[in-house]
């Protein structure tokens, strides 16, 4: 039923330099993998075909990455190497991938109205390939499309984290409907220290209504001076419902060095 996944990819990544100087951050490989196939394992675990991707200048790789290389491919045809390709071919082969160019960076709400043309009017999913998720079983866009499915309004997936940490997150409250589902009355982006709603701190996955376009547009910029997509939900969340959903699985914080590094500690244990 949610076809269309949006993933903002058009940041230039300053954390990670000089790795990230000619590099997408996206391309950052976890063991084997680039950052950003991950998002989209996950997008298609989830029955998503239509991957639409915000990229900037020098974000070519990206392109390239979900492309057939006819060269590389007739080099290792009938080589035991063919092997290595064997998921990313069928993950090619499973979605459609469209890319729009983001000129200026003007924060993440304004890099999702970017993708407007990409989305149409459909409700759609949008990852942060920074924030890496896993869970054996169901990933955490699949947990929030069967919540969709229930609520037809916009999912924002929520972890707990330790006070002193809410101030790098947008941060929701709300009416407890159970353990893992909130009724969202509140979002504030990156409150300062101690003034935060809660400790629920928004993590990059999101299921958004097409409305929320609308409301992007009619959106100041926010914290940072920067078109703030917590903002956009809040509107959403006051004229209807917006629901946060404490998801099951593991997130790491692949924005930060910490983040990958545990990662790939990690994986490389399960892939060893
Ligand atoms: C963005 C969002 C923030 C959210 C975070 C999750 O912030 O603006 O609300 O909590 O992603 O990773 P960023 O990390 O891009 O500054």
């Amino acid at each position: 039923m949610i076809k269309h996944c949006l993933f903002p990819a058009a940041g230039y990544g300053t954390r990670f330099l000089p790795a990230t100087k000619s590099m997408p951050k996206e391309m950052m490989p976890i063991v084997n993998k680039p950052l950003i196939e991950y998002g989209v394992d996950e997008a298609i675990q989830a029955g998503m075909t239509n991957m639409a991707i915000v990229t900037g200048r020098g974000k070519n790789s990206l392109m390239d990455h979900f492309d057939k290389n006819y060269e590389l491919e007739h080099q290792i045809s009938g080589t035991n190497k063919e092997e290595m390709l064997v998921d990313i071919r069928s993950l090619i082969d499973s979605a459609q991938f469209t890319y729009i160019r983001q000129r200026e960076m003007k924060g993440l709400g304004h890099a999702i109205l970017t993708g407007k043309q990409l989305i149409g009017d459909n409700p759609f999913a949008v990852v942060l390939a920074d924030d890496l998720c896993v869970n054996e079983t169901q990933g955490v866009l699949e947990q929030m499309v069967k919540l969709f499915k229930q609520f037809r309004c916009t999912i924002v997936a929520v972890e707990e984290v330790p006070n002193d940490e809410t101030h790098k997150y947008g941060v929701i409250a709300g009416e407890h409907l159970s353990d893992d589902l909130i009724r969202v009355t509140d979002m504030v982006e990156k409150p300062e220290q101690g003034t935060a709603p809660s400790n629920l701190a928004i993590i990059g996955r999101y299921i958004l209504t097409p409305d929320i376009f609308e409301h992007i547009e009619n959106t100041e910029p926010g914290k940072g001076g920067e078109i703030q997509i917590t903002d956009a939900i809040l509107k959403q969340a006051s004229n209807g419902c917006v629901i946060a959903y404490r998801f099951k699985g593991k997130r790491f914080d692949c924005g930060s060095w910490m983040g990958i590094s545990m990662r790939q500690i990690t994986a490389m244990k399960t892939y060893t």
